[in-house]
């Protein structure tokens, strides 16, 4: 099976996993919108649960519930990121965004409502029979999400636009870790620690796949194509958003991205053959269209 039908598979069970979950209320605009920011996408971290967990023998079902949430906490970045205070899109995964289909703050509470689902899914008893391992689960996507990981990302990113000053490399990297790298991260290791596995190999992994990844996501913002990516493109520039593309041009940033895919290959070593599908998940970050 290529790799595209194997993600292709892997995010249709999380498209049922999520559909069977989130709320449905009729009184309210509210889940219609959670469920139209939930829906679609490559599912690329929720793919690195399921396959961080049966590089430990784990099945799918063991492991959806994290999947699940991972991909909630990613949709309601995303709901956010698209806000008109913060990047003002109106496109996403081919579709309006959720401020332009209903309102602002319906974009808002949206987000909101899925971060707390999220939470919700991995405090379920499904998420692990362990209680230990699902605090823990709570605990690091906490940390991943928060004022320390992706929130606190996506505020560098903010501030960059105005800092009258190009970044440098170090924090560009500082400024990605944490508004990409946290969530993947999170979901890298956590397929090891639902099999009370050491995460750490893992951790380096998505640590140099998660870079590769925004940089591929600024080089698409370049010479990607709408159609495919199904979001408006070549919009960083003019918004003075430091990426490493702005700092590194267009082939340095490519031969970065490359160097890091190798690096997270190179992580797995450890696995041997068993790692083969998050090598080419890291190979796929950066030949990705979409
Ligand atoms: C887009 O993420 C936002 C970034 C962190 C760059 P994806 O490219 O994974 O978006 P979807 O989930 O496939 O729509
Ligand atoms: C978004 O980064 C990262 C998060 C949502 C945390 P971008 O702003 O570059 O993502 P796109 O390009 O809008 O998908
Ligand atoms: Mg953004
Ligand atoms: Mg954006
Ligand atoms: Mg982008």
């Amino acid at each position: 099976m290529s790799f595209r039908d194997r993600l292709a598979g892997r995010a249709e069970a999380i498209d049922a996993y999520l559909d069977d979950k989130l709320p449905r209320d009729g009184r309210v605009a509210l889940t219609d919108a959670m469920r139209h920011a939930a829906g679609g996408g490559k599912r690329l971290r929720g793919f690195l649960v399921l396959e961080s967990a049966a590089l430990f023998g784990l099945p799918v079902a063991a492991a959806l519930p994290a999947a699940g949430a991972i991909e909630a906490i990613h949709a309601y970045s995303l709901v956010h990121d698209d806000l008109p205070s913060m990047d003002d899109d109106d496109l996403r995964r081919g579709l309006p965004t959720v401020h332009v289909k209903w309102d602002e703050a319906t974009a808002v509470l949206a987000g909101d409502a899925l971060q707390s689902f999220a939470f919700g899914l991995l405090a379920s008893e499904a998420a692990h029979p362990d209680p230990a391992v699902r605090v823990a689960l709570i605990a690091s996507l906490a940390k991943a999400a928060g004022a320390e990981g992706m929130v606190l990302g996506q505020a560098l990113d903010i501030a960059a636009e105005t800092a009258g000053r190009a970044l440098g490399l170090d924090e560009i990297t500082a400024l990605q870790a944490g508004k990409t790298g946290a969530l993947i991260g999170w979901a890298a290791e956590a397929g090891a620690v639902l099999a009370g596995e050491d995460p750490a190999p893992l951790g380096r992994y998505a640590a140099a796949l998660g870079l590769a990844f925004q940089i591929a996501d600024d080089i698409l913002d370049v010479e990607g194509d709408e159609t495919k990516t199904g979001k408006r493109l070549g919009k960083d520039e003019g918004a003075g958003k430091a990426t490493f593309v702005s700092h590194l041009g267009l082939d340095g940033a490519k031969a970065r991205a490359a160097a890091l895919v190798a690096e997270a290959e190179a992580a797995l070593d450890g696995f041997g053959d068993r790692g083969e599908i998050l090598r080419d998940a890291a190979r796929f970050v950066i030949e990705r269209e979409l």
